[in-house]
């Protein structure tokens, strides 16, 4: 990452703290990823080099920036899915003004709409970072569009452990991922298929 794109995202983060900082409800804040836990799924996507990178809850854009930045390195495509309409439109200007918006699709819409009508196998890697106790519900479709190595990465996975038990032994039942919970920032669940 450049240090242009390095100072505009830690100048992004704190405005999202301080946003966020004297806000009660948990629903208005930003809430945007740690920028550990954003660097170690732009890791990710570079490592798998992937092509297809869905992220579901997009907020003012400030994760998408990150993995845009990653799929700009491996020619691949980000769409992240948000269902707020102020925050799809801060999402695109703060994308746009990082230079990446052209890596990026933002979708206005519910992420568990937009996974149901993703073709099969079309998903290399799937960041969760919406609202945990709808994650088990997407799982059969999160399943169908994952590619046969396709990976998916969920934030909070240790500051919100409880709400992520359901989801995490799904990933675990089906013996068809390697699953591990990397505590990283707020703590990244991370799952690989492999077979
Ligand atoms: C934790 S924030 C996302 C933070 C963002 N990934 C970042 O790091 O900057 C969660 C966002 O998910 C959105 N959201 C909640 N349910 C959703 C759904 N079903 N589909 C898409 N977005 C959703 C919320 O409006 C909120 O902006």
């Amino acid at each position: 990452m450049d240090h242009q794109l390095a100072a505009y995202l830690d100048t992004l983060y704190q405005e999202g703290r301080t946003h966020d900082g004297p806000l009660a409800d948990r629903l208005l804040r930003l809430r945007n990823m740690t920028p550990a836990a954003a660097g170690f799924i732009a890791l990710l996507i570079r490592t798998q080099r992937s092509r297809s990178v869905l992220e579901i809850g997009t907020s003012n854009g400030y994760s998408a920036i990150w993995f845009a930045d990653a799929v700009r390195d491996t020619g691949g495509r980000l769409t992240t899915v948000e269902t707020d309409k102020t925050r799809v439109e801060s999402a695109l200007r703060n994308l746009q003004r990082a230079g990446v918006a052209a890596q990026v699709e933002v979708v206005h819409g519910d992420g568990g709409d937009v996974l149901t009508h993703a073709p099969d196998a079309s998903v290399d890697l799937v960041v969760l970072d919406a609202e945990r106790p709808a994650y088990a519900d997407y799982w059969p479709e999160l399943r169908r569009v994952l590619t046969p190595h396709g990976v998916v990465a969920v934030d909070n996975a240790v500051s919100h452990r409880a709400q992520l038990t359901e989801f995490h032994g799904l990933l675990t039942q089906t013996q068809e991922f390697a699953v591990h919970l990397q505590e990283v920032g707020d703590g990244v669940l991370t799952a690989v298929r492999t077979r």
